[in-house]
């Protein structure tokens, strides 16, 4: 249990923290990529294997029911994370790729037809451009933008102008995993009810950091990854109204997800269960528990609280350096920075911190319309976890400001 909040203690149970890269202390600022986990969720991974490892759902041996009972308490967990009204409304998929796929193979499939159009924002991650486009594409429906200005702000002004009758889904990111944008997603939401759309939030950057509230959001669907909540890979979390789950067709056949089968036709399993074919990932998602478990006793106000003090610091030391420009100053942000050094390949930038012991992405970040909005290939990007310190950012600092004398 955690009382206070004190990065010293955080910074213990999080034992690949404590290691040198090339020689030097490693600095971990790749957090939106993915996040370290703590002791506790890589020691339930261990349990699970060591104690209980066996199929669900299908057993009634002893270490069958253990492991089925374990899974179903992370749905609990996973509906109490995101304020979901019945836990039946919680899906366990890969993750958000998976998520969104599921959603526009099934509820797209079934409800969009020529003529109809799908909502995305400027900023989306490949994973909730190509879904849509692959459906768009197969039903004659038309993919509509809602542009960002140069912080890196979504024109809402734009966005009412897009939005009539033929919007049936409208589906945006919550955060944005290149430019760290808190979008206002509420009130997207709103808007699109009062056409009668229904709204997907790719939540993949926001669970982590944000205080989750899908009834409060009054989102149709929410999908979010484990692994970038402190849990394993391999597991993600679908929400959806149990009135517009239990009208979709399933996703994929096969084991779990029936009542009956015969060669003439077969009936559909319950909620969840109908969305869940297969073995499901069994030993991540029952340790994923543990990594909620882990944010919510911090809570994520207190983290929240001290990520922004890492994110202001950050801001205002990257701004010393010359030739440096800060992609994305959204006024509401979590703590991503991505940055441009001019001059200087993001890559060349990526491989010299690296040789410094500090980890950040380069690239594109899976948001290319993104960088050609912005004129640029890509960045470099630092985002910060809970784990992190002042003492780190200076280093990126003075990493920065070395590569800027050898190559700018
Ligand atoms: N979407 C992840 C990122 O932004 C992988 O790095």
């Amino acid at each position: 249990m955690i009382a206070t909040f004190d990065v010293i203690d955080i910074r213990k149970d999080f034992p690949i923290l404590n290691q040198t890269i090339h020689g030097k202390p490693l600095v971990y600022f790749d957090n939106a990529a993915t996040t370290q986990k703590p002791l506790s969720v890589i020691e339930a991974l261990s349990q699970y294997y060591m104690e209980f490892n066996a199929n669900i759902h299908r057993g009634i041996h002893t270490l069958a029911e253990k492991a089925t009972a374990e899974y179903e308490a992370t749905r609990d967990k996973a509906k109490a994370f995101i304020n979901a009204a019945q836990r039946e409304e919680i899906v366990f998929t890969r993750g958000t790729t998976e998520g969104i796929n599921l959603v526009a193979q099934t509820y797209g499939r079934q409800n969009l037809k020529a003529g109809d159009e799908v909502i995305i924002s400027g900023m989306e991650h490949h994973s909730n451009i190509v879904p849509w486009q692959m459906i768009c594409e197969e039903k004659g429906a038309t993919l509509r933008v809602i542009p960002i200005n140069e912080q890196g702000d979504l024109l809402l002004d734009e966005y009412e102008k897009l939005l009539s009758e033929k919007t049936k889904i409208v589906a945006v990111v919550y955060v944005s995993n290149s430019l760290g944008t808190i979008n206002p997603v509420k009130e997207i939401i709103t808007k699109a009810h009062q056409y009668g759309a229904k709204v997907l939030i790719d939540g993949a950057q926001a669970s982590a950091h944000l205080d989750i509230d899908v009834q409060d959001l009054d989102a149709d669907f929410y999908v979010f990854s484990s692994h970038k909540v402190y849990g394993p890979t391999g597991v993600g979390v679908l929400y959806g109204k149990r009135e517009l789950l239990d009208a979709m067709p399933p996703y994929q056949g096969g084991g779990e997800m029936i009542r009956e089968v015969s060669f003439g036709k077969t009936t559909y399993n319950d909620l969840p269960y109908k969305f869940e074919a297969g073995t499901p990932n069994i030993a991540d998602t029952v340790a994923f528990k543990a990594a909620l478990d882990y944010v919510t006793t911090i809570g994520k106000s207190v983290i929240g609280e001290y990520e922004h003090e890492l994110l202001t610091y950050a801001t205002e030391s990257l701004q010393s350096i010359d030739g440096l420009q800060i992609i994305g100053q959204a006024k509401e942000k979590i703590s991503v920075i991505s940055y441009v050094l001019e001059g200087i390949h993001h890559q060349d930038i990526g491989i010299m911190l690296d040789n410094d012991g500090i980890a950040v992405r380069t690239g594109h970040h899976c948001t290319q319309p993104l960088m050609d909005r912005f004129c640029i290939l890509g960045t470099s990007r630092a985002s910060f976890a809970m784990y992190n310190t002042k003492e780190e950012i200076d280093r990126l600092v003075q990493g920065l400001h070395k590569i800027k004398k050898k190559l700018g």
